[in-house]
């Protein structure tokens, strides 16, 4: 079988590593935008092009007789990669577009859930008006501000974080204006997770829940990142949450993905992502997204017991019924080593050298390949994954694996230490009251 991944990062690399594992010994292609070393060597082939040229990857699978693809990042998704796709008639096991547009358009998400009746859908409204939308941020005075489009997890202010007061808000908000709406949230208080599902169309598959680490510093301090590193304890439930908390999550997203077909009159496919703040009263959607979470993928998919290629062909001919998706009860942390001066001064171009990793697994992210040599570009550059019985262990194999990389490199100790873990139980404790 002839399988396409779309995308060159630490979560594709990690979606390659699955699929390479599998009983029927697919042959692997991909298409990054540079070479990833690790995806290349587990390749037969792959193109270097921007993954949101759809004429060209369209134009690569059919040479190369691609039989399934799955799309890795959010760009190539939102214009059109999975439609263009099945109509040169190849499996797909992504989103197409206008189902998609949950995660790339924040508005049309936010109008979607409140239309359909979607629980843990936050009080909010959208905006194209200044005049209205001060008056609702007075209304509300703790509030959430987020352009409507994709903006890699970096437009999203929140007072009392990035926003001091209700005057910051407004300022801010209404210089989205003249990108487009603007979308303006209840500022919801709670610990965050991610809760991933496979779907297809119909049926979801849920994996175990993963914490992110956003912030770039240690004690969950600095600017925001793409996820510094994410743990998952042995089974489903992460320690702050209880059974009831990822019960109502999974419902959330049984319903969406129910809501999306009644809506749009198509089928979502492919892995979803719901990124969840249980509250006081439960879990609220802080977003879906249309793919794998990077870092939630690597913690889940070394997990994956059942054969991520039968899981990808059930997903794109709507059949996940008919497979028992299970996962490994163990707990893994991924943690990120990052250029020095990441996200907002990084340094670029220094190479790494990967020492003795131990029994950490490793996934190379944001680096090239030159003359045999791995180099930084300025973005999340390799992460390394513990798995064992405990949160523990595991972080110990990650921290160790860390210790041993080379190069212009910053880290987070904390991610996966008992401390930090602990904060997360007692903050949670502290809001239910107990
Ligand atoms: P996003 O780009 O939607 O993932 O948002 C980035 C970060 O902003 C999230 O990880 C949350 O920490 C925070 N955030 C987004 N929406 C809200 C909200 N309504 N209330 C509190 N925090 C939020
Ligand atoms: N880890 C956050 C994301 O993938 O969006």
């Amino acid at each position: 079988m002839n399988v396409l991944v779309v995308g060159g990062g630490g979560r594709e690399h990690a979606m390659i590593a699955a699929i390479a594992r599998s009983r029927k010994d697919p042959s692997i292609y991909a298409v990054m935008s540079k070479k990833n070393p690790g995806i290349a060597e587990l390749c037969e082939d792959f193109l270097l092009e921007k993954e949101t040229n759809v004429e060209k990857v369209v134009e690569f699978a059919l040479s190369k007789n691609i039989e399934l693809v799955v799309v890795g990042p959010e760009a190539p998704l939102a214009v059109g990669l999975a439609d263009a796709l099945e109509d040169a008639d190849i499996s797909v096991a992504s989103p197409k577009k206008k189902v998609a547009q949950l995660e790339f358009d924040k508005a049309w998400a936010r109008n979607f859930m409140r239309n359909n009746n979607i629980a843990g859908c936050p009080v909010f409204d959208v905006f194209t008006d200044k005049d209205a939308m001060d008056a609702f941020i007075d209304e509300l005075g703790n509030v959430a501000v987020k352009p409507a489009g994709l903006t890699g997890g970096k437009g999203v202010k929140v007072m009392g974080d990035q926003l001091p007061d209700v005057e910051a808000a407004k300022e801010y908000a209404a210089s989205l204006l003249d990108q487009g709406s603007v979308v303006v949230e209840e500022n919801l208080v709670g610990e965050e997770f991610t809760l991933q599902a496979f779907v297809d169309g119909k049926n979801l598959a849920f994996m175990p829940t993963v914490q992110d680490h956003k912030r770039a510093f240690e004690n969950d301090l600095g600017p925001n990142t793409g996820g510094m590193g994410s743990y998952n304890a042995p089974g489903e439930i992460l320690p702050f949450l209880t059974a009831e908390d990822v019960e109502g999550s999974k419902q959330i997203m049984i319903d969406t993905v129910k809501a999306l077909y009644k809506e749009t009159g198509q089928k979502y496919k492919g892995t979803l992502y719901g990124q969840f703040m249980i509250t006081k009263d439960g879990p609220r959607v802080i977003e879906f997204n249309a793919r794998f979470g990077d870092p939630e993928a690597m913690n889940v998919l070394p997990l994956l017991e059942t054969d991520y290629v039968d899981v990808l062909a059930a997903m794109a001919s709507g059949t996940l019924d008919k497979l028992a998706v299970k996962f490994s009860k163990k707990a893994t942390v991924c943690k990120y080593a990052v250029p020095a001066g990441y996200p907002d001064h990084p340094t670029k171009d220094k190479e790494v050298v990967v020492g003795d990793i131990g029994s950490a697994i490793l996934f190379y992210s944001s680096v090239y390949e030159k003359d045999g040599k791995v180099y930084t570009t300025g973005s999340r550059a390799v992460a390394v994954v513990g798995v064992a019985d405990s949160i523990e262990e595991a972080e110990k194999i990650a921290q160790l694996a860390l210790e041993n990389l080379s190069g212009d490199l910053h880290y987070r100790t904390d991610i996966g230490k008992g401390y930090l873990i602990q904060r997360r139980i007692d903050h949670m404790n502290k809001i239910r009251g107990q």
